[in-house]
């Protein structure tokens, strides 16, 4: 592998301009820097900014790229050591590095899976229950070329038949346990899913990692109707979108993407001519999925359910939209219907025409959902109505389209607009001098949706101290023992990549290896992702402005961390405290601890002030 300065000489070598440019990727010279569109996710303007001074190829909008390696990496999907490869190739320079390709790390898993589809495919085709199963789709509107289409099978019936298969195979008990096709007790080990039609769920890159099972011709009532695959190595449902390996060519050719409640209304919207809709599995609408989809596009439609249930979730799934910055229209289908029963009743073509043609902006939605099947002879209801619209039009900062709404509420309640007006006013004037004004109406909050992690690459780097500490203890073994001594519980104060990365410095690296080096420490993160971070991390340290490392100024890096360690934990204890449904004794728990927090950082201040 190559050493910090071979990587910096590689780097300084490197024309970055036609570096970017031999992927075909246009770029236009604007001053010192170049700007084309962004290669990592999909936009009309250009925000991918290139610059030779800098040797960097950056995009403004999502964050992606970085230095030549790091854009490689990202742009070829590699890890660091070959993407160190190509760039040497590229400049026509020799690296020392002895590292081969390798396999993917869950290409087991993958074939186990593969193989699963093509068992579950066989017995549908061959057996009289996959006549059955075959029957139930038709009469739900499928044909046979969907259903080869969607790789669509059946378990059997027996619950070891696909578990002996995969063992006769070759595939370890332990392998097949963790892709979630069996379930292990005492005695023996069980197929986990048994006498169900099956739907393969796929990665973007077309790797099988799970499946949902429909119940078809059970009447036990005890049966959930969809089995879905278990939390696993490869299946997390919290990113999971069903149908993305064959929608995402669809999405970036018609610049939308469509989101539906289940997976049979992916199918029918498939059917129709949409075949840029995809589905989570049962659950709302994360915003670790709307990233993910980011890529493809920045406009969505959320097509749920047309009835309460589907209205609730759909207000839900807009908030996350709009927070990972979606254009976010909406299709509302008549009577409650859900897309498959809208082309049950009325055939493709049907559906298609009035998809297309009933497709509304977010707040159209919302203020047509607020209106939808409400009494307003009642003057509660009256009033909610009147003040959840008002809530809505707050955040919206163009005066035109707040007149219309006004002129149409005074229109839809058969109120003079005057009053409407004066309401309104009245309205936004008591909630500019209330603290914190909702940005939705109440029922937007149906639960609270937890903070999620963001990509670290968008994250903006607000602690240089945790870079140089890890510089630091690059710099010598010393060095690091003394920082995790001296930080203790507090290097949980750091970022959680960084926090991960750390504990593989001391605990794993500086155990073995008394001196560090690049090389050494490279090969032990196997996670491509801490890799990345670990990149990430290197490339930030070097746009750090500080003149000299030296002891003081590490002793006043590990001060900062501790401090803003108690801080984060006060902030934590803080939100617990204000939730809803807190006993009082809890309450008081983590007030002292807070307050013990509020302690030590103080004292820990005072020492700092000497
Ligand atoms: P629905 O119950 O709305 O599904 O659940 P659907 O598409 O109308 O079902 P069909 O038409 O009766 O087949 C929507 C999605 O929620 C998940 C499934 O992924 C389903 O597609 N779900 C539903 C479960 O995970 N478990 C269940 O028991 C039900
Ligand atoms: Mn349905």
């Amino acid at each position: 592998m190559a050493s910090q300065d071979d990587y910096k000489q590689l780097i300084d070598a490197t024309d970055i301009v036609s570096l970017v440019s031999s992927y075909g990727i246009k770029l236009e010279k604007q001053g010192k820097n170049y700007k084309g569109l962004c290669p990592f996710h999909h936009e009309d303007t250009p925000s991918f900014i290139v610059s030779p001074d800098k040797k960097l190829a950056h995009c403004f909008g999502c964050g992606g790229g970085g230095d030549p390696i790091k854009f490689i990496m990202q742009k070829e999907n590699i890890p660091f050591p070959e993407a160190l490869r190509r760039l040497a190739d590229f400049n026509g320079m020799e690296i020392k590095t002895n590292y081969k390709p390798k396999e993917d790390p869950n290409k087991k898993y993958y074939d186990i899976m593969n193989m699963a589809i093509s068992f579950y495919k066989a017995n549908y085709e061959k057996t009289t229950s996959g006549k059955e199963a075959r029957q139930y789709l038709l009469d739900r509107g499928l044909n046979d070329e969907i259903i080869n289409d969607f790789n669509i099978g059946l378990s059997p019936k027996s619950s070891d038949s696909l578990f002996k298969l995969l063992k006769d195979s070759g595939f370890l008990e332990l392998d097949i346990f963790d892709v979630g096709l069996i379930n292990i007790d005492e005695k023996s080990s069980h197929d986990f899913f048994v006498n169900r039609i099956m739907f393969p769920i796929y990665n973007e890159n077309g790797n099988p990692i799970g499946f949902s099972a429909r119940m078809f011709n059970s009447t036990d009532p005890n049966q959930p109707k969809y089995v879905n695959s278990r939390e696993t190595i490869l299946y997390h449902k919290g990113n999971v979108l069903f149908n993305i390996q064959k929608a995402k060519g669809e999405i970036l050719k018609k610049k939308r993407v469509i989101l539906h409640e289940g997976q049979m209304d992916v199918i029918a919207s498939y059917r129709s001519g949409l075949q840029e809709a995809i589905c989570t599995m049962g659950t709302a609408l994360s915003l670790d999925q709307a990233r993910l989809l980011l890529k493809y596009t920045n406009n969505a439609i959320i097509c749920y359910d047309g009835d309460n249930a589907g209205i609730k979730a759909s207000k839900k799934a807009i908030k996350i939209f709009e927070q990972a910055g979606f254009n976010v229209r909406l299709v509302l289908l008549p009577d409650g219907m859900d897309p498959d029963e809208y082309v049950k009743k009325y055939g493709e073509k049907a559906y298609l025409d009035y998809f297309e043609s009933h497709v509304i902006d977010s707040l159209e939605y919302l203020y047509l959902t607020t209106l939808k099947n409400k009494n307003l002879d009642d003057n509660i209801v009256f009033k909610e109505v009147c003040e959840e619209i008002y809530n809505l039009l707050l955040n919206v900062n163009n005066q035109a389209i707040k007149e219309a709404y006004l002129k149409r509420l005074s229109d839809d309640t058969k109120t003079t607009l005057e009053a409407i007006r004066m309401d309104y006013d009245n309205f936004r004037m008591s909630k500019a001098s209330s603290a914190n004004t909702p940005l939705y109406p109440d029922d937007y909050y149906i639960e609270e949706v937890p903070e999620e992690p963001k990509p670290i690459i968008t994250e903006t780097w607000n602690s240089v101290a945790e870079l140089r500490l890890f510089l630091y203890a690059k710099q010598s073994k010393a060095n690091a023992i003394y920082i995790d001594g001296t930080l203790g519980e507090s290097i949980y104060g750091f970022k959680p990549r960084t926090t991960s990365l750390w504990i593989k410095l001391i605990n794993e690296y500086y155990t073995n290896f008394d001196k560090f080096e690049e090389a050494k420490f490279i090969k032990m993160l196997t996670d491509q992702s801490d890799m990345d971070y670990y990149i990430l991390m290197m490339n930030k340290v070097r746009e750090d402005t500080i003149s000299a490392y030296n002891q003081e100024d590490m002793q006043s890096c590990i001060e900062k961390i501790k401090l803003d360690y108690y801080d984060a934990k006060n902030d934590d204890l803080k939100r617990k405290i204000s939730s809803k449904n807190i006993s009082n004794e809890k309450s008081f728990e983590y007030a002292n601890e807070a307050f013990q927090n509020r302690k030590r950082k103080l004292e820990l201040s005072k020492k700092r002030g000497k």
